[in-house]
């Protein structure tokens, strides 16, 4: 079983989620780490390319929070796998502490978008939350 993490980040709170989940499933599964280029990554993002998922089994998607829900980035990737039914999984970051200040919404937003797919595990991960290594934890053992 091939995995890929698939993420888009700006600031590089997401990547270091993602990196630090690959290194750790890197020791026992086949795993790769894919970041989302974007057009306008600062203020609207959008895809430049979508990369080919057709070898992986499983998608782990990592994101950040833009407005309450995903940006358009991740909105066009989940878009393009539409015909596949590749299970996914997701992990938000985002800036305030609690979920419902955008994370619950991105990831009902998540789950709508990428309803012909079974969706594995959520996370979401606050930067300001007082249980953000908790969080981080947690994922790491979920996901893995
Ligand atoms: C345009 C924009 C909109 C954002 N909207 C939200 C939001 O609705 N809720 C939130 O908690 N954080 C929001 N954030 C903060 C980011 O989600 C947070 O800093 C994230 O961890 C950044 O990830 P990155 O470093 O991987 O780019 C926003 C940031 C930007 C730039």
């Amino acid at each position: 079983m091939k995995k890929a993490i698939v993420y888009f980040s700006y600031t590089g709170q997401t990547e270091m989620v993602a990196k630090t989940l690959y290194e750790q499933m890197i020791q026992k599964e086949a795993v790769v780490l894919i970041k989302l280029e974007a057009l306008n990554p600062k203020d609207n993002p959008t895809l430049l390319h979508a990369p080919d998922i057709k070898a992986y089994d499983e998608i782990i998607l990592g994101t950040p929070v833009r407005g309450f829900q995903l940006p358009p980035i991740m909105v066009e990737f989940i878009k393009t796998i539409d015909n596949s039914d590749i299970p996914l999984s997701l992990f938000v970051t985002h800036h305030f502490k609690p979920d419902f200040l955008g994370g619950n919404q991105t990831i009902n937003q998540f789950k709508k978008l990428a309803k012909t797919h079974q969706i594995k595990e959520t996370e979401i991960i606050s930067w300001r939350a007082k249980n953000k290594d908790a969080r981080i934890a947690s994922l790491l053992s979920k996901f893995n």
